[in-house]
């Protein structure tokens, strides 16, 4: 692979394609966290006087769809650079750029083929640069012409900065990392963490089941959980992870207590050891307890990767335990590795976001290099028959 130092970007196009896949509604953008995070990169290609196309998707629109126009995103991305920051389409002729000069495509989604890969689609976009580059760790995942696709019929590619950092920090943490080693796994559904949890027992030294995955696995270990979220067709899986995870001498860490109520808009809240769940008890929250002891691993691992939170954080009332997790997080001098839209999401709320030594952009790109599977987009840039390696390419 290229490594950026090796190419001279002075007036020559570039396509840049970063992951601007940022959350918003009606009233406008939520989270900025993936537009501050390529704005080094385009920074770096400005001060190289290249010109600059950026490219990315935004949602899942089934064809062309103003709702999901990147116009939102030129505007925030023309804010932080004090330019404008013109949006043309794929039919369009595109606008004449000066050196250091950005323009966005429209997203990518809008056009026939993306999703399928299309070579044709992919040689259009292809057309409109000297040099491509991958910058987007979070849609790395995905085989898409805007993603894979792309690098087969570009002549010149590289890895961007971001990504390139982006895997770089992950592989540091799941190839060479200081133990001892606590990969903290929450959120809502074992089934969608199920690869994550069963590649990790063997690897860290201690796993962190929290959320509504917790439940399963407490269900596994024959504590009655009421009313709780579960998933019944794998509790035996659970059951499995938790058996491997003795064999192997690691420990799974699950609450002790917890914070439980009727549903999840109950004012009525209740703090109660797992052993005094009653049958309409749900569990809403790790308990106290459960955050203490949390709070102390965290504090004592040398090693961090934190994906999913431990409980309902969005309602005031089930945020406790979310909070002590990032606090201990910030707290502690470990290596840390954050990752996917819930956990970025708690991370804004609870205002660590100096105190991570890396945020990851990805979701389920972040959750695929936890499973330890390929990233498409890292092959095909594997495979571009370019020379020498990228390591060497923070800005
Ligand atoms: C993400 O948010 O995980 C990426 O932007 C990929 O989006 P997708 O799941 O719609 O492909």
């Amino acid at each position: 692979m290229n490594t950026i130092k090796q190419i001279n970007f002075e007036n020559r196009t570039v396509l840049l394609r970063e992951d601007l896949n940022v959350p918003f509604d009606k009233n406008g953008i939520l989270s900025d966290v993936r537009i501050s995070a390529a704005l080094s990169t385009i920074r770096f290609l400005i001060e190289k006087r290249a010109k600059v196309i950026v490219m990315s998707h935004l949602g899942r629109p089934k064809g062309e769809d103003p709702d999901f126009s990147l116009q939102i995103v030129a505007d925030r991305l023309g804010q932080y650079l004090q330019k404008t920051v013109p949006v043309f389409s794929l039919s369009d002729t595109p606008p004449a750029l000066e050196a250091g000069g950005v323009a966005m495509l429209e997203n990518v989604r809008f056009y026939k083929g993306e999703s399928e890969n299309d070579p044709g689609l992919a040689k259009r976009y292809a057309a409109l640069c000297d040099i491509f580059m991958m910058d987007a760790f979070a849609v790395s995942h995905r085989d898409h012409a805007s993603t894979t696709g792309v690098i087969a019929q570009s002549p010149v590619v590289c890895m961007g900065p971001l990504f390139a950092k982006e895997l770089a920090a992950l592989n540091q943490a799941l190839e060479c990392p200081k133990r001892p080693w606590v990969a903290v796994v929450g959120g809502g559904k074992v089934s969608s963490k199920l690869e994550v949890l069963l590649n990790l027992i063997d690897k860290v030294d201690t796993l962190v089941v929290g959320g509504a995955i917790a439940n399963t696995f407490l269900k596994a270990k024959g504590i009655f959980v009421g009313q709780s979220r579960i998933e019944p067709e794998l509790v035996a899986t659970a059951e499995r992870i938790l058996q491997t995870a003795q064999d192997l001498n690691k420990t799974i860490w699950l609450p002790e207590d917890v914070i439980v109520a009727d549903n999840m808009d109950a004012a009525n809240v209740e703090h109660k050891l797992v052993t005094q769940i009653s049958a309409s008890d749900q569990i809403f929250d790790i308990g106290p307890q459960s955050q203490k002891s949390l709070s102390k691993l965290l504090l004592d691992a040398k090693t961090i990767v934190w994906n999913g939170p431990m409980g309902v954080f969005e309602k005031p009332q089930f945020s406790a335990g979310t909070e002590a997790l990032s606090q201990a997080i910030a707290d502690s001098t470990a290596y840390s590795i954050a990752g996917g839209g819930e956990t970025l999401a708690a991370i804004e709320q609870f205002k660590i976001q100096e105190k991570v030594s890396v945020l990851s952009t990805g979701g389920g790109a972040f959750l695929q290099l936890l499973e330890a599977k390929p990233l498409p987009a890292l092959v095909a840039l594997e495979r571009h028959d370019s020379i020498d390696s990228t390591v060497d390419v923070a800005p």
